[in-house]
């Protein structure tokens, strides 16, 4: 059994920045009402009609990631692509990738975990490294959300929240089992799968009949969330992940190099920050830069602590993911 390292990153967030104060002018929210209850700032939001796909955003992040790795497109024998807002109902993003950059055969997994995405594809490649069935896997998180939110006082919950980006990684086998990913935790709870979802467009509900409906008040096609359940649930599960994974590695939470968690909201970031009793350099948030870009946001906050020199060989780091499922997990790595 072999561990698997992370040997390069990248990143990609479209050049539109969206405001709190562009929001005010287009819906009944404030910049006070959003930095205090998400810390968010500003996101970025791909401008309609531009080139800016999920998939491409994806390719943007990988080239990045694999040109760090010191390896080429070809050499990667594995593409995992986390998103919940494919460039297609099908096929998934993963293959569009393999096209884009020209990688031959391999096989290429969309995985739908929504935010716990990342946590999920860097799971599934560190058991695929594990067993030394693949060698270089590239993992991508990448979401356009802009394109999908009710932009009006109607979805003013969800839609002053997320912002658009993509992330990548290349995971490869690491040079002994001291190093590398040590234990990843994941898990799910499908009973709460509607307070996090969106419904709209589903098998059950025919093409036709939607095309008649032709109904502008139908809200199902938007995003919905019980902000506070989902909250609530939030910080219980981030907290008991990140102990398993804690745990199971056998660090204390003062060890910790570098905590990344899920930017779902700065409130959760910093509840758990306060539960372990970390200190501000040991907790890496950009919430307030991006929004909540769920599947890209850990691999985009990852590649940025690693980018600023906050990560480096020999840190000890924790990622950890909650989102729509509800899902959730974790990924405990000595660098
Ligand atoms: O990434 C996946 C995981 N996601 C999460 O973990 C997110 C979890 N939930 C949250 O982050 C928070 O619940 C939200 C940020 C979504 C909402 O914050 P909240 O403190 O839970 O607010 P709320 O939903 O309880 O709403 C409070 C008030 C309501 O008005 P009334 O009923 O008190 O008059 C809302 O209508 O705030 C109102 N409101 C807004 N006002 C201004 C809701 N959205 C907005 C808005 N601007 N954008």
């Amino acid at each position: 059994m072999y561990n698997s390292k992370i040997l390069g990153l990248g990143k990609y967030l479209p050049e539109n920045k969206v405001t709190n104060k562009d929001l005010e002018k287009i819906m009944d929210t404030s910049d006070e009402w959003i930095q205090e209850r998400t810390g968010i700032q500003e996101r970025r939001h791909i401008v309609k009609g531009s080139d800016d796909t999920t998939s491409s955003m994806g390719v943007k992040a990988s080239k990045i990631a694999i040109e760090r790795a010191g390896i080429s497109p070809q050499d990667i024998d594995l593409i995992l692509f986390a998103t919940l807002s494919p460039d297609y109902y099908f096929p998934g993003s993963g293959v569009l990738v393999q096209e884009a950059l020209q990688i031959p055969d391999c096989p290429a997994m969309d995985i739908r975990m929504q935010c716990s995405g990342f946590i999920y594809a860097l799971a599934t490649a560190d058991q695929f490294i594990k067993t030394g069935m693949y060698k270089k896997v590239l993992v991508i998180g990448s979401e356009y959300h802009s394109g999908g939110l009710d932009m009006t006082t109607r979805g003013r919950n969800i839609s002053v929240i997320f912002g658009d980006g993509a992330g990548a990684a290349v995971v490869s086998r690491a040079e002994n089992n001291e190093k590398g990913i040590l234990n990843t935790q994941l898990h799910s709870e499908g009973k709460h799968a509607k307070e996090l979802s969106l419904i709209g467009p589903n098998t059950g509900r025919w093409v036709p009949e939607i095309m008649e409906e032709n109904n502008p008040e139908d809200s199902s096609y938007y995003p919905y969330m019980n902000g506070q359940f989902v909250f609530k649930n939030a910080v219980v599960r981030f907290s008991q992940v990140i102990s398993a994974g804690l745990e199971k590695a056998g660090w204390k939470p003062d060890e910790i190099d570098m905590l990344i968690p899920h930017q779902a909201n700065l409130r959760i970031s910093q509840f758990v920050q306060k539960k372990f009793g970390l200190r501000d350099d040991q907790v890496y948030n950009n919430i307030q830069r991006y929004g909540n870009t769920t599947a890209a946001s850990i691999p985009i906050a990852l590649t940025e602590a690693w980018e600023e020199g906050r990560i480096k060989e020999g840190s000890k780091v924790v990622l950890a993911a909650f989102g729509s499922g509800f899902t959730w997990g974790s990924v405990v790595i000595k660098w």
